[in-house]
Formats: C-alpha cells, sequence, structure tokens
C-alpha cells in the first residue's frame, strides 16, 4: 500500500497495524466531497500561482474523471488500496496524471481535508433529514385531519386522566418534530463554515485564498482559527445530540404504537406491511417496525456518547482518536433517515379502531374534573369542589357505578349546586368540548392549529 509519509521510515508498517488504522472501509462514504473538495481547492492554487494553468487542468481533469467514474459504478474503492480516503484519491489521481498528482496537496493537509469533507456531508445529509421529517409531520397532519373529531382517553401516569381528540394527540408529536426540524435547520449555522486552508495546524505559507475556496463549494463562513478548526468536532456533536433528541421522540411514538396496537389497547391496527408474524405462535402479528424504531433509539445514544467521549480531554489539535468520529456520524444519518422514512409509513398505512377509543373514554372517571369544575363555577373554591367530587368517586366505587351511572337525586344528595344538567357535562364529548383555552383540545382549537400547521410546513418548502 502506498503511503504518503514514507519517507522518514526505514521499516515497513506492521500488516495488523496497517489494516488497524485504516479508514478507507468507512470513510469511502465521503470520495464525492474529497474530490469535489480537492477540485475547488486545485483551482484555488491555480488561480493563486502556487501551480501552473498547466498543472491545475491536469489535476482537476484527472479529478473529474475519477469522479465521474465512481459516479457510474466504474471505479471500486478496495479496502487495502490506502490507508483513507484522502490517501486513495491521491493514488488514484497518480494513476491517471503521474507525478503531478503530487501537487494537490501542496498547502493542505489531511486534518483540514477530512474536517471539510465532514462538513460538506453533513451539510447535504441534515436537509435531506428535514424533508424527512417533513414527510413525517405531513402524515400526522394528515391523520389529524382525518380522524378529526375521535375522542380517545387521554393519560398521565398511564392512567386515564381526560378525554382528548385523537388529533390532538397526533398533533402533539408534530410539534415536537417541527421543533427537531427547527433544530437540523439550526445546525447548519455552525456546521457552514470551511476549515479548508487551516493546513495540519498552523495555516500555511503559501498565498492562498480561502474566500475563493468557500465560494467554490457554497460555504457560508471561513473558519477563524486553524487550530480550532482540524480539532473541532462540535458540529458532529450537535448533530448526534439533536439526533438523540429526535430518536427520543419516535422512540415515544413507537412505544405507543405498540401500547395500542395491543389487545389491551386494540385502538390502532397497524398494516401487515409494517408487522411480522411469530415462527411459532400462528396467532400473532407483532408490531416490529415500532419496536425497532424504539430499539435503534440506543445505537444513536451511544453514538453521542461514543464520540462525546472520544473528545473529552482530547489536547489540541488534530489527534488520530478523531478518526472514530466517522461511524458513528454514519450511522446516526442511516438510522435516523430509515426510521423516519418507516414511521411515515406507519402512520400512513394504520387504521383507526374508533369504537374502541370511544368506549374507552367512558366508564372511566375521566370526567371528574368537570364535575370539579362545574361547582367551581358556581362558586366553590377549587379544593372544596375536588374533596366533594373525590367523594363521589369513592361513592361510586363503593357501589360499583361509573359517574354517568348517577342518577340526579344522587348527585343532588352530595350537593345543591347539582341539578340535571349536570350529567350532561359528565359525556366524554363535552369534556373535550369544554377545554377551549389556547392550545386544548376542543375541536376548534385543534381546527385552528391544524391550520397553523398547515402553514408551518409551506413556510419552509
Ligand atoms: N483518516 C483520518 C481521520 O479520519 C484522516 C486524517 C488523518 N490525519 C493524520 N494526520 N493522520 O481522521
Amino acid at each position: 500500500m502506498e503511503k504518503l509519509w514514507g519517507g522518514r521510515f526505514k521499516k515497513n508498517i506492521n500488516k495488523k497495524m496497517e489494516e488497524f488504522i485504516s479508514s478507507l472501509s468507512f470513510d469511502k462514504k465521503l470520495v464525492k466531497y474529497d474530490l469535489l473538495g480537492s477540485i475547488a481547492h486545485a483551482q484555488m492554487l491555480g488561480k493563486c500561482k502556487i501551480i501552473t494553468k498547466e498543472e491545475k487542468i491536469k489535476i482537476v481533469e484527472g479529478l473529474k474523471q475519477i469522479l465521474k467514474e465512481i459516479q457510474a459504478g466504474e471505479l471500486e474503492i478496495v479496502t487495502g488500496e490506502a490507508e483513507d480516503i484522502h490517501s486513495w484519491v491521491e493514488v488514484k489521481l497518480k494513476e491517471k496524471i503521474g507525478g503531478d498528482a503530487g501537487k494537490l496537496h501542496i498547502a493542505r493537509s489531511r486534518n483540514d481535508q477530512v474536517a471539510l469533507d465532514e462538513r460538506m456531508y453533513l451539510k447535504e445529509e441534515v436537509i435531506k433529514i428535514q424533508d424527512l421529517l417533513k414527510d413525517l409531520q405531513k402524515s400526522l397532519l394528515s391523520s389529524a385531519q382525518k380522524y378529526l373529531g375521535i375522542i380517545m382517553p387521554g393519560y398521565t401516569h398511564l392512567q386515564h386522566a381526560q378525554p382528548l381528540l385523537f388529533s390532538h394527540h397526533l398533533m402533539a408529536y408534530f410539534y415536537m418534530f417541527e421543533r427537531d426540524r427547527e433544530r437540523m435547520k439550526d445546525l447548519n449555522k455552525r456546521i457552514d463554515v470551511l476549515p479548508l486552508g487551516s493546513a495540519a495546524l498552523a495555516g500555511t505559507s503559501f498565498p492562498i485564498d480561502r474566500e475563493y475556496v468557500a465560494k467554490q463549494l457554497n460555504f457560508g463562513k471561513i473558519s477563524e482559527n486553524s487550530l480550532d478548526a482540524v480539532s473541532d468536532r462540535d458540529f458532529v456533536l450537535e448533530f448526534l445530540s439533536s439526533a438523540a433528541i429526535l430518536m427520543m421522540h419516535l422512540s415515544r411514538l413507537s412505544e405507543e404504537m405498540v401500547l395500542w396496537s395491543s389487545n389491551e389497547f386494540n385502538f390502532i391496527e397497524l398494516d401487515d406491511s409494517f408487522c411480522t408474524g411469530s415462527s411459532i405462535m400462528p396467532q400473532k402479528k407483532n408490531p416490529d417496525a415500532a419496536e425497532l424504531i424504539r430499539g435503534k433509539t440506543g445505537r444513536v445514544y451511544g453514538n453521542l456518547l461514543s464520540l462525546l467521549t472520544v473528545m473529552k480531554a482530547l489536547p489540541l489539535a488534530y489527534n488520530h482518536d478523531m478518526q472514530e468520529d466517522k461511524e458513528s456520524l454514519f450511522d446516526t444519518v442511516s438510522t435516523l433517515e430509515k426510521s423516519l422514512f418507516i414511521m411515515s409509513k406507519i402512520i400512513e398505512t394504520m387504521q383507526i379502531n374508533k369504537e374502541k377509543m370511544e368506549t374507552s373514554t367512558k366508564s372511566d372517571f375521566s370526567t371528574a374534573t368537570e364535575l370539579a369544575d362545574y361547582l367551581v363555577k358556581k362558586g366553590l373554591a377549587f379544593r372544596e369542589a375536588h374533596k366533594l367530587v373525590g367523594n363521589i368517586v369513592l361513592y361510586c366505587l363503593e357501589n360499583k357505578k361509573y359517574l354517568e351511572d348517577l342518577t340526579t337525586a344522587e348527585l343532588k344528595s352530595f350537593h345543591k349546586y347539582f341539578n340535571e344538567k349536570t350529567l350532561e357535562i359528565l359525556k366524554p364529548q363535552s369534556a373535550v368540548e369544554a377545554k377551549d383555552s389556547f392550545g386544548g383540545t376542543s375541536l376548534k382549537r385543534i381546527k385552528e392549529s391544524i391550520k397553523r400547521a398547515e402553514e408551518l410546513l409551506l413556510d419552509r418548502e
């Protein structure tokens, strides 16, 4: 294997050591960015007369040829051919254009090169992730519209709390993913900084033009401090943190899918195309897609912890430890992209068991707060009303009744303010409609919220 650094060595590298340090098997993912970055660098070297026009043309043409062959699938990157993707590109360029290939690395180091490649890669991926998030939000939004009016139990502590519109529940996730999308967008501010030109750590003695390279590669800013630029992986860590939060959201939604599709809940039926069966129990249909998304949250958290640990206490500037950033990054990107796609499809294809959701909101005391609120509106202090309704619930439990089974006479025996109309407010429908505060679950509020959500999606088209 040809080395970029053989000159000062008397002995060859140990074979196992060579395998151990190689990153080519995974950093080959960066080949496109390495080539595009190298093309811009060569053009700048030519423009600044650091290499001749002829050399520049030869190098740029050679690099473009490699890119073309890679994209056409004619050129394969074989592990063992080079130490890393940066060396591989130089080896291939030498095969194409000969000794002039050696001029490409003037005023550059693999340290600023790898930071550049990763930034270029991540800039593209965060846009893809924003689009996938938007698709998921669209699925949630259209389900919220489709099922408008369906009532379900709302939970706290996984106990029936107060009835909700099912659409309200779906829209809660819409807004979680909206924050994720904002976070992905905000990241770009700190990814979009060109590190190239920092060279190994100190900058370079050649008269380079970094602004020109930034323009060629569509970077908004150039890095301020060469030492920082080659040792910084904050942009990867920030991405991994935002990814961890996003996966946490997906895991909560997955968990609800798993619960809701169980016999006990039976609120939804997941589509066959996103479930599998059991090899032994013929009756089974398992919510695998949701389970796997929930499970993959673990590796995304792990990737964040892994890189935080790699970076902890590293002295400036570049250290080979930092090569360990790539597998965490690539794995998180592909996990997010697959999970987001699958979750959109789960939502799009699931069926709702309206009857089961709605009957669950009856016979569960979940409108007890309505009774208390009623008394408060009549003039009682909330604590007093709360205690009195607590007594009514106790009475019901002892007499094997639900609130809706109470007669007007029974209610009246608890307080003179109760009358025939009181039973009306105990209906889940009335409870939902009564929650008309901004952000609440009444049909009117949810319709308004859906409308604003639609605008949010348009805004960022
Ligand atoms: N493969 C290395 C990485 O991924 C590239 C930079 C190597 N730089 C060095 N001085 N050995 O981090």
